[in-house]
């Protein structure tokens, strides 16, 4: 069991360790605000802690979507240990599909490693990153009232201009917050075999974005809120 301090007080994290919530969690909490009285959904929400936030930040519903029935069952656990139950919902389904609005904020940190074929869920965006992304952009788009907001979080090897021209279409688009994400070509291609390799063709390609000085390999992590026009 893991007991985070967030700006907004502590939240206890449960479940199976490779759903434990990460890094960047925590800097999607540390930058975020919630309006008193917001209708929220976090699709892809792992073992809930983002959609617990929430509801301590003051909203007034959270639903949170999984593929994972793992991470759902963690999920609704933690949302009991933590005495939300009744403020937050965890659903099967993908990303917003079980979530039919309207709603005034959409909390998104999902999968979007690029990598050359499938491989765990919890990490594979698609050939490019954006698969995901550029779904639940849409997706919230058609849900949010106007003035609604979607803070996405996006690392630079996915893709970003893809994702931020998608993102300009419907929302007015502003970074919140970023940081320097430092990896190894090992860490990488142990998610799954040839990722780096797939790594430096998509940067030839113009896509992805990492680079290396004399601390190593590095991409930048950022925040992005968009607010529906
Ligand atoms: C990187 S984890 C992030 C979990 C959580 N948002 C957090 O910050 O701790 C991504 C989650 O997205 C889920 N996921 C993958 N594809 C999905 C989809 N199509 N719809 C909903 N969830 C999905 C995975 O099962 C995993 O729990």
């Amino acid at each position: 069991m893991v007991i985070h301090q967030t700006p907004v007080g502590a939240i206890v994290e449960d479940g199976p360790p490779r759903l434990l919530s990460d890094h960047a969690t925590a800097f999607t909490w540390a930058h975020l605000q919630v309006r008193w009285g917001d209708r929220v959904a976090e699709p892809g929400c792992g073992t809930g802690v983002l959609s617990l936030f929430c509801a301590l930040a003051g909203a007034a519903s959270v639903v949170g979507t999984d593929i994972d029935e793992e991470a759902l069952a963690a999920a609704r656990q933690n949302a009991l240990a933590n005495r939300l139950a009744d403020r937050v919902a965890f659903r099967q389904g993908s990303l917003l599909e079980p979530v039919p609005g309207p709603l005034d904020l959409v909390v998104a940190l999902l999968p979007h490693k690029p990598a050359p074929r499938p491989f765990d869920h919890r990490y594979f965006g698609g050939f490019d990153g954006t698969d995901l992304l550029r779904a639940v952009i849409e997706q919230a788009a058609a849900r949010l009232v106007p003035g609604g907001r979607l803070v996405l979080y996006l690392n630079s090897i996915a893709h970003p201009r893809r994702v931020l021209a998608e993102f300009d279409r419907a929302f007015t688009v502003r970074k919140l917050a970023e940081k320097r994400r430092s990896f190894t070509v090992e860490e990488f291609d142990r998610l799954t075999p040839g990722m780096f390799a797939h790594l430096e063709a998509r940067r030839a390609a113009g896509e992805a974005e990492f680079e290396e000085d004399a601390d190593g390999l590095y991409f930048t992590a950022r925040l992005y809120e968009g607010t529906r026009r």
